[in-house]
């Protein structure tokens, strides 16, 4: 059931990669942009790909098939808040898309309430939120379920039910994040939460829930984005460090791709299999 619904709601996957604090330069974006834009050709007809550079680089990319998002918008709007950059800004120089919320951020200082706000902003701007939420650890009680509830509530509590297209969440456990040896969540525990995120989607916003799009980050790459796509009932995903070398993020497409087509063939198995016609 959840492999069929996985599939009717999310025609193609969604990649959304986040460069942080690179590029050093703007000549070195461009590159990284353009090698990016190349290597996705393969795949622009199963995926959907983002790239979120940092703002100072996003009106000097010349717009391809490749989306450009924004890592974070401000909590202000306009104004004497010196140093900040809003929403509407990055908007007007060609961002479709904004991460908000990640929990880089959020270990600066960002609250769920501050998300929510920025989430508000993204949205009424015309852009796609993507929010991140995610438990630092993981306890065997299960508190961090709570954690990830309350992150959720809070963090898109003034989206309403006809605004929740516009909203992604990035399923992002921080401890999964950036790490050495790469080794993400398992599949499995990946599908566990996939299915108590949709629950609760669907307990804040009712029927409208099934619309938000879950994705997974964290150590994602070529080698584990195939099991995490097929196994993981995550609609795609938002990998850090594998998307700054259009060869690592190829690596991500193409295991994605994999991923897509295997579910293809199996949801074709299951419908083939019809009931006995009685006579
Ligand atoms: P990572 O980063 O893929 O390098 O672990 C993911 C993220 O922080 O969004």
């Amino acid at each position: 059931m959840i492999l069929q619904n996985h599939m009717k709601k999310t025609p193609k996957p969604l990649i959304v990669g986040n460069w942080k604090l690179t590029p050093n330069t703007l000549n070195e974006a461009k590159e990284r942009y353009l090698g990016i834009v190349k290597v996705y050709k393969k795949f622009k007809s199963v995926i959907d790909a983002v790239v979120c550079p940092p703002a100072t680089f996003i009106s000097s990319l010349k717009k391809k098939d490749v989306a450009i998002g924004t890592q974070n918008v401000s909590f202000w709007t306009t104004g004497s808040k010196t140093g900040e950059i809003s929403a509407s800004m990055v908007k007007s120089c060609g961002a479709t898309y904004s991460i908000v919320g990640h929990s880089e951020r959020r270990a600066m200082g960002e609250t769920d309430e501050v998300v929510a706000e920025k989430v508000a902003e993204v949205v009424k701007c015309g852009m796609i939120a993507v929010v991140c939420v995610g438990e630092a650890e993981r306890d065997e009680e299960g508190n961090y379920l709570e954690i990830i509830k309350s992150q959720i509530k809070k963090s898109l509590g003034r989206v309403s039910k006809q605004e929740v297209h516009k909203v992604i969440v990035a399923y992002e456990p921080v401890w999964a994040i950036g790490r050495t040896d790469n080794v993400a969540i398992t599949s499995h525990d990946l599908h566990q939460m996939a299915i108590f995120i949709r629950k609760y989607l669907k307990e804040v916003f009712g029927i409208a829930g099934d619309l938000i799009r879950i994705i997974y980050g964290g150590s994602v790459t070529a080698e584990n984005a195939f099991d995490l796509y097929l196994n993981g009932g995550v609609s795609g995903f938002l990998p850090g460090r594998s998307s700054w070398e259009a060869e690592t993020f190829k690596g991500v497409f193409s295991a994605t791709a994999e991923a897509v087509k295997e579910l293809k063939k199996r949801s074709r198995q299951v419908t083939k299999v019809k009931p006995p016609r009685r006579k």
